[in-house]
């Protein structure tokens, strides 16, 4: 599937232009429409994934009490720190896949009792099962980050589910709670969010929308937190372009009729909070031919990029199918696997391990704009995943530790979490490739609760600069200041020997006057430009 590359594309926020009348080498006025500001930018948006994978988990995150690795309670330090700089706002997990696979009770108690199982989701490799629920929620503790946790349906039952909420949420008197207490954890955990499944079309039970509908209500009907908040309950949901999976499960599991006991019920609500969308990126748009994670020329770079793009039209569309069912969007749409995902080296050390180059970061800079300018349905998202794992922030071997280029682009874009959006208008020139063509800008803006304006671009052209004007209507700004990430090379990765080959840098080249702002993006780069 490709975007239209003709005349407009208007996005939820940016009214953007592209085509003839846009040439390279025109200076191209941005309006920052801070006289119209849009919604809220949940910081959920910027979530992560971590999944029972590869080294995900093992070796990415726990080393083991034991380790030489300097760790705390068997969490490696040097992640932890990496992470907490990017604030981390909520971690989905154990899958992916695994979750489908999982069993709650084989990570809790004393670690040399747990059961030795199999991982048969990700290899058949061993599964220890030290990292457990409350090695997990240590974890978020250490990093200061929220719970998402996908839960069993596809080889689960309802009521081992039902056990697992009431087990992380039952007050410490309660024989859960005792239990849980006995496992080291007095205090019940605040669990907010709650997925009901993953890829019920796939790998979650191979389900068709109707069944998995129904799977969702019957299991939504149990899965009740004990003391705290009712954690939101997110359907699994649509792979790319499944409309018909929105649909129906918008149709079922959207539309809350109880029959019984008013009393019970007399605050009708949805049963679903959020419906999910899994999307990936490749160099192509097809999944036997997803191209190189290094080794590409200018024509994957496009044809990347293309695909990443494409997740505009499909939030667009599958809101389009939520709107019938719930105009108001009370219910989510969920982004909680998106990402890169590139075929295999042969020397891969894990499973899906993929290096990261000045591409990905494009990648996760474009889409985290459109998120951006979509933040009225997109309230949570999770990038596939967090260490070790397709388009990750992190990468380790054994005790040395880095952070990729997309990494850098998530502690660049923190400034809009939790700010509020702003509409962008603007023409931009088309980026062309051959007979490919892609328009060059991304961009999107936000303001945060200091009043400070965030403006975030991306130059896809990795020939040409842009000169920008930026014009931000009503805002008597005095200072301006901008940070950009980018590399000599399209290729560019950060590595254990050159561990800052791309990394986010001071961007002294932007001047204010009279609320507008100028400065010339380099080709391949992104800029984020702070005006107060
Ligand atoms: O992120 C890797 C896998 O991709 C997940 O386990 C699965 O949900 C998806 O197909």
């Amino acid at each position: 599937m490709r975007i239209a590359h003709v005349a407009v594309s208007i996005l939820a926020g940016a009214a953007m232009l592209f085509g003839p009348s846009a040439l390279a080498g025109d200076t191209v006025k941005v309006v920052v429409r801070t006289d119209t500001p849009g919604p809220v930018i949940n910081r959920n948006i910027y979530g992560h994934f971590v999944e029972h994978l590869g080294r995900g988990v093992y070796e990415g995150i726990w080393v083991g009490e034991d380790s030489p690795i300097p760790n705390t309670r068997g969490i490696r330090n040097d992640v932890v720190a990496a992470l907490k700089k990017i604030n981390v706002p909520v971690i989905r997990w154990p899958g992916g896949c695994f979750a489908d696979n999982y069993h709650w009770r084989d990570g809790i108690g004393p670690r040399d009792q747990r059961p030795q199982g199999i991982n048969s989701s990700w290899g058949n490799v061993r599964e220890t099962n030290a990292f457990g629920t409350h090695e997990f929620m240590d974890f978020l503790g250490q990093i200061g980050a929220q719970p998402y946790i996908s839960v069993n349906v596809g080889s689960g039952t309802p009521r081992e589910q039902e056990d697992w909420l009431e087990y992380m949420t039952a007050p410490a008197d309660s024989g859960p709670g005792k239990e849980r207490t006995k496992n080291g954890r007095e205090q019940p955990w605040n669990v907010p969010y709650i997925g009901v499944g993953n890829e019920s079309w796939g790998c979650g039970g191979n389900m068709l929308a109707a069944h998995y509908a129904d799977q969702f209500r019957l299991y939504a009907s149990y899965l009740h937190t004990r003391t705290g908040d009712k954690a939101k309950l997110i359907a699994s949901g649509a792979d790319t372009d499944d409309y018909d999976w929105t649909d129906t499960v918008m149709s079922r599991a959207m539309n809350w009729r109880p029959k019984l006991t008013p009393l019970m019920y007399n605050d009708p609500k949805p049963l679903t909070d959020g419906v999910s969308l899994h999307f990936y990126t490749f160099a192509s748009n097809d999944w036997h031919t997803k191209g190189r994670t290094v080794a590409f020329g200018e024509d994957q770079w496009m044809s990347t990029l293309q695909r990443a793009e494409t997740m505009d039209e499909l939030i667009q569309k599958h809101t389009a199918i939520m709107d019938k069912y719930d105009p108001e969007k009370k219910v989510a749409l969920v982004v909680d696997e998106w990402g890169t995902w590139f075929a295999g080296e042969p020397d891969s050390p894990s499973a899906l391990y993929q290096q990261n180059t000045l591409r990905d970061a494009m990648v996760a800079a474009v889409t985290l704009n459109i998120f951006n300018l979509h933040a009225d349905r997109v309230r949570i998202a999770n990038i596939a995943q967090m260490v070790n794992v397709l388009q990750a922030m992190i990468l380790t071997d054994k005790e040395r530790m880095i952070v990729t280029p997309s990494y850098h682009v998530f502690e660049m874009y923190k400034v809009h979490q939790d700010a509020t959006a702003i509409p962008v208008e603007f023409t931009s020139p088309v980026y062309r490739l051959g007979n490919q063509s892609l328009p060059a800008l991304s961009i999107s803006a936000s303001r945060d609760k200091s009043g400070k304006v965030h403006v975030s671009v991306v130059n896809i052209d990795p020939r040409h600069d842009v000169a920008l004007n930026l014009l931000l209507p009503g805002v008597s700004a005095t200072h301006a200041s901008a940070r950009i990430l980018t590399a000599s090379d399209m290729q560019s990765f950060n590595s254990f020997d050159a561990p800052d080959r791309v990394s986010a840098k001071s961007f002294p080249n932007v001047t204010i006057a009279r609320s507008t702002v100028a400065l010339s993006v380099p080709a391949k780069s992104i800029i984020v430009i702070e005006v107060n």
